[in-house]
């Protein structure tokens, strides 16, 4: 039965030290309309009804976790102290650390700690459109801008057609055991996906919007927290 009914978690990757926000504290615990950034994604994931467990990969010397209180959120919510020197290595720490509970079909959801304005509709067209879906794929948006090629003096070389590209953002959703053997093989990619593609897979683009921002310098802070503001009211 298993294998038609497959269950849903979330990896959220958090042990990264949040170098181009050049605050000094990891980004995900920098403050957001009074909480730790991270909180925000941990809120709307833990209140999906299909995610059976949130799991927060975290440094092995994470001392800052212990120190906020998360008990709203739930007994859905598991940090792991596994994190690793790369995005990816977090991530597929965190795979190995949930072996023994996941089935090797189940859908994993992995979202970047540093993107707090995660909506609950993001999730939900996520799962919808990827249900029946033999890869998986990832939220994302169509690239509004005309593209510039450079060269290291910033003299424009050539415009880059942006028809059929797309900003890749997260979630990310794939098959436990399909992610975790692309990520074991695969060398030096930014996200899931990258890693899929690298096995000849082609994930699924789903349509998501420019709220979903990832926070990577100190102007996004503000950004993020005007568009937590504005969804309150
Ligand atoms: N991440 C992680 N483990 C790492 C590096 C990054 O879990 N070794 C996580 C970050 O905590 C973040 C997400 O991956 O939630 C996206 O990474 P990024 O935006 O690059 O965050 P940082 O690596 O923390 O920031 P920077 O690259 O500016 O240092
Ligand atoms: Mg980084």
């Amino acid at each position: 039965m298993q294998a038609f009914h497959p269950r849903y978690y979330a990896i959220v990757p958090a042990a990264g030290s949040g170098s181009r926000m050049g605050s000094g504290q990891p980004k995900q615990y920098l403050a957001l309309l009074g909480k730790p950034l991270i909180h925000h994604a941990l809120q709307v994931l833990c209140g999906v009804a299909e995610i059976e467990k949130v799991f927060v990969v975290l440094s092995v010397d994470d001392a800052e976790w212990r120190r906020h209180d998360w008990s709203g959120l739930g007994d859905r919510l598991v940090p792991l102290f596994c994190g690793g020197t790369t995005r990816a290595d977090s991530v597929l720490a965190g795979l190995r650390a949930i072996a023994s509970l996941v089935q090797p079909t189940d859908w994993i959801l992995v979202h970047d700690a540093a993107r707090p304005c995660l909506a609950e509709w993001h999730v939900d067209r996520l799962i919808r459109d990827l249900a029946q879906d033999e890869v998986g794929g990832l939220l994302a948006v169509p690239v509004a801008d005309t593209l510039k090629r450079a060269d290291e003096h910033r003299h424009v070389l050539g415009t880059v057609a942006r028809d059929c590209l797309w900003q890749a953002q997260t979630p990310q959703m794939f098959r436990y055991v399909m992610l975790r053997r692309a990520l074991e093989s695969a060398q030096h990619v930014t996200d899931e996906s990258s890693a899929l593609e690298a096995a000849g897979l082609h994930p699924k683009l789903v349509l998501g919007d420019a709220t979903n921002l990832k926070v990577t310098y100190p102007l996004d802070l503000h950004l993020a927290e005007w568009i937590l503001r504005n969804r309150e009211e």
